[in-house]
């Protein structure tokens, strides 16, 4: 059977978001963060599937730029292309917005996220030094990645979008 396309999200998926970004992080996003976040204008969600998410990413838009927040992908869920589909659909929705340039940051011993955002193209433009620092772990450096989505690669990330939650 065919998976259904990823679907857009607003406030109303704070509580699912908040779920999945709980199993994907130690660090606590609660539903009240990500309502706050999903109000602020230029900020949306992007789920695999609105009734049973396994895969979300989190994108603000200001200008002509744009940022990936957060994404994660449940832990049993992995590596069957959802965090690859719902990115995807968050770039089209960038591209058709009029977006540039999208710049996220990653920890340097992320491989599976680093693999991600290589094989869609971003690349490394800069690094903060001991950027995530947890009591009792050696600090690991912060890699700045960004892709274009304008010029030569218009049109890469246009996919159809349907709206969800
Ligand atoms: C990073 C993450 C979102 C990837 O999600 P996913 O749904 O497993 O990714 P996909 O199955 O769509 O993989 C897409 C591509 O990414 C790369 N990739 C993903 N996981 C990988 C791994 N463990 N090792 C190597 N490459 C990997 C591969 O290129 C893969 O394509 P392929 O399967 O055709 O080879 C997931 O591992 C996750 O949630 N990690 C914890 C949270 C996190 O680190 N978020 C990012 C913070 S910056």
């Amino acid at each position: 059977m065919t998976a259904p396309p990823p679907m857009l999200a607003g406030p109303a998926a704070a509580s699912p978001l908040a779920a999945l970004h709980g199993r994907c992080f130690d660090e606590i996003w609660d539903e009240h963060a990500f309502r706050a976040l999903l109000f602020l204008p230029g900020t949306f969600a992007v789920l695999d599937d609105a009734r049973e998410p396994r895969a979300f990413v989190l994108c603000r838009v200001v200008a002509d730029e744009a940022e990936i927040l957060t994404m994660g992908t449940l832990p049993n869920a992995r590596r069957r292309g959802a965090g690859r589909a719902v990115l995807t659909e968050a770039l089209a929705r960038l591209h058709e917005q009029g977006v540039a340039r999208v710049y996220l940051e990653v920890a340097e011993d992320n491989a599976p996220a680093r693999a991600l955002y290589a094989a869609l193209g971003f690349v490394q433009t800069g690094r903060r030094k001991g950027y995530y620092a947890m009591p009792g772990r050696t600090a690991v450096d912060a890699l700045a990645l960004s892709v274009g989505l304008g010029g030569s690669d218009a049109g890469r990330f246009a996919a159809p979008l349907r709206f969800g939650v």
